[in-house]
């Protein structure tokens, strides 16, 4: 009797304890792509994060009129250097200075938790990510600004290997520059994960039950850690290469997402089933890194006029018309 009352005690106090341990600061934005005719203005935008009680964006340049929308909003922001505008704050103290002033010091109404020097940079751009976030953390610092990291978002092939999670390591020598930096900051590693194209790139070896964080048969063990799904596998991937480049650097997910429509794979069920359980899931964390995670799905809205493959014009979780593409819940 006194054994069980200590276990029911010892139980709640866990439960109690997790609540505490998971509740505030795990956290799910939704990024905002706008490759799209007819979407919503910037107002409607915010509006449409907010009724749906979406705390955090990500915005993949600095859009004035989405900033005006964003001030005093409450949601989190993480502002995108746009690609093109990279080697310039790379070359150019100044004009990073004043790429801070228009951008941030201007909306102090705006929680500002990330910037992110471009998105998927490749080839020669990528000599400019260190000189860029050395140029933003100088213009913060002398704008008297706190609290706002500054790194970049990549592509999961910035690893030579990730399968299995531990043999995860950086390719090319100028990530072991970046991460370097970013140890010296407490600034995370941007990464943006995508087991649908994992699964797709694989079909034959890839349960699709396992990509899509569902029950499988597909377990994958590696050291003493087990997968049962394909997305912690890739962030503990990074998480090795981390490790193996000697920093201590976190890991934020800046994109994630399924299409749900135009191609293998791309279904409505599938896209809110992998949504909604990448929602459910990121609080959790990783095998390797069991604490909350923080991640952004990718995207708000299915964007018509975005280049290359067909699903890309569908990984929405809203129509422009700001209708659902599925129901899902933050
Ligand atoms: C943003 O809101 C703040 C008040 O929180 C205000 O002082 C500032 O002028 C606003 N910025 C813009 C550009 O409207």
């Amino acid at each position: 009797m006194a054994l069980q009352r200590a276990a029911s005690v010892l139980a709640a106090a866990l439960a109690f304890a997790s609540i505490l341990i998971t509740g505030p600061v795990q956290s799910v934005g939704v990024c905002y792509g706008m490759n799209g005719d007819h979407l919503p203005s910037p107002a409607e935008v915010v509006q449409l994060y907010k009724s749906n009680g979406i705390t955090a964006i990500r915005l993949y340049k600095p859009d004035v009129q989405t900033l005006r929308a964003l001030n005093g909003s409450n949601i989190a922001v993480l502002i995108d250097v746009a690609d093109e505008t990279v080697t310039r704050l790379a070359s150019s103290v100044p004009g990073a200075q004043l790429w801070v002033r228009f951008y941030i010091q201007h909306y102090p109404g705006i929680s500002f938790r990330y910037i992110s020097v471009g998105n998927e940079l490749t080839g020669a751009a990528t000599q400019n990510i260190v000189p860029a976030i050395k140029n933003l953390n100088a213009a913060l610092d002398a704008a008297g600004i706190k609290g706002i990291k500054v790194s970049t978002a990549v592509r999961l092939d910035v690893l030579a290997s990730s399968s299995p999670p531990s043999s995860g390591v950086f390719k090319d020598g100028y990530m072991n520059q970046v991460v370097a930096l970013l140890g010296t900051t407490g600034a995370p590693l941007l990464v943006n994960v995508y087991p649908y194209f994992a699964y797709i790139g694989d079909q034959k070896d890839i349960d699709l039950n396992f990509a899509l964080f569902q029950p499988s048969s597909t377990v994958v063990r590696d050291g003493g850690l087990s997968y049962t799904n394909i997305f912690d596998a890739m962030v503990d991937a990074v998480h090795a290469a981390l490790r193996k480049a000697n920093v201590q650097v976190p890991v934020v997910v800046s994109e994630s997402g399924w299409p749900s429509a135009g191609g293998v794979g791309a279904s409505v069920a599938n896209a809110q089933t992998y949504n909604q359980n990448l929602i459910n899931h990121v609080g959790k964390g990783t095998p390797y890194r069991p604490q909350p995670l923080e991640a952004y799905v990718f995207a708000m809205f299915n964007e018509n006029l975005k280049p290359g493959a067909e699903t890309e014009k569908h990984f929405g979780l809203f129509n422009p018309d700001k209708s659902p593409v599925y129901p899902i819940r933050f």
